[in-house]
């Protein structure tokens, strides 16, 4: 148990959810974070530590609602009721849509999709957070989520659906105190833009070099955002001064997406 604010962060072992774990203990949360491999989530909670923050963690796939059931119920053992819920695994993937699988159709779904809705309806209901007067629900979206990607039509259509749940449930807890809000970043240097330029490398017949630089002239800014400032919004919008915002999708894209 703990005084502070409890926050869950799924997928906080690489790029932004890692960023935005650190930056909510930072901020003086207590972080109970997670992923599917268990070594990263031990090592990244090993390094946190040493810089003295409040963190803990285990391994849950987001795709599996025993393993979201099982990841809510040891955080609240652990630091007590949830706080602040961020939604933030997710993978990309697409293709030609006439050339996609079921397989790969249902994982884009489960993964991206189904997770958010599970993860908060077990925060709400195990995690306490809907016996509280205060609460902050955090999905990572992406610009995506608002306008269609080539190639990457499961993509969109699950960054479209996290950006529905969340004007929805933003909508119907508005009264509560706790508020529902996306983050739509455009493009971030992580580990998944990597992979997602050498899709498109392989799929244009060009090389990864030549796709950053077709990518980063569509940003008015002309580069890719950082982890640390799509968590500097996650970490506003977790705090008191942002009461008022809620059902929201926010960009952290560098201009790409004005909408
Ligand atoms: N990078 C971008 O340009 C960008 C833009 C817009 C939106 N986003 C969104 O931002 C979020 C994070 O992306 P990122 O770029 O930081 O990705 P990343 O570097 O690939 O990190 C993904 C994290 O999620 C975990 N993860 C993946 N699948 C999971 C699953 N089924 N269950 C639990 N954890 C899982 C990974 O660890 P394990 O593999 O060990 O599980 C890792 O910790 C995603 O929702 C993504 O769609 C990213």
């Amino acid at each position: 148990m703990t005084s502070k604010r409890v926050a869950i962060v799924t997928g906080a072992t690489s790029g932004i959810g890692l960023a935005v774990a650190g930056r909510l203990a930072a901020g003086g949360h207590a972080v109970y974070l997670s992923a599917r491999t268990g070594d990263d989530v031990k090592s990244t909670v090993e390094n946190l530590r040493e810089e003295g923050l409040e963190v803990d963690g285990t391994a849950c796939d987001v795709r599996v609602p025993g393993d979201i059931d099982t990841l809510v119920r040891k955080a609240t053992e652990r630091y007590g009721p949830i706080d602040v819920l961020v939604n933030n695994a997710g993978r990309s993937g697409g293709g030609v849509t006439a050339d996609l699988t079921d397989e790969l159709w249902n994982d884009m779904l489960a993964t991206n999709l189904t997770s958010v809705f599970l993860t908060t309806r077990a925060v709400l209901n195990a995690g306490g957070m809907r016996h509280k007067s205060w609460g902050r629900i955090i999905n990572i979206a992406s610009t995506a989520g608002k306008q269609g990607v080539v190639l990457a039509a499961p993509y969109s259509a699950t960054k479209h659906g996290v950006v529905g749940f969340t004007k929805s449930l933003g909508n119907e807890l508005g009264p509560t105190g706790i508020t529902v809000n996306a983050v739509c970043p455009g493009y971030v240097e992580t580990p998944m833009a990597q992979r997602v330029r050498q899709g498109y490398a392989a799929a244009w017949s060009t090389t990864e070099d030549q796709i950053l630089t077709k990518f980063q002239a569509k940003i008015p800014l002309g580069r890719y955002s950082t982890t640390e400032e799509v968590a500097g919004m996650v970490e506003y919008l977790a705090s008191d001064i942002a009461g008022s915002i809620t059902a929201q999708a926010l960009n952290v894209c560098g201009g790409l997406g004005n909408f």
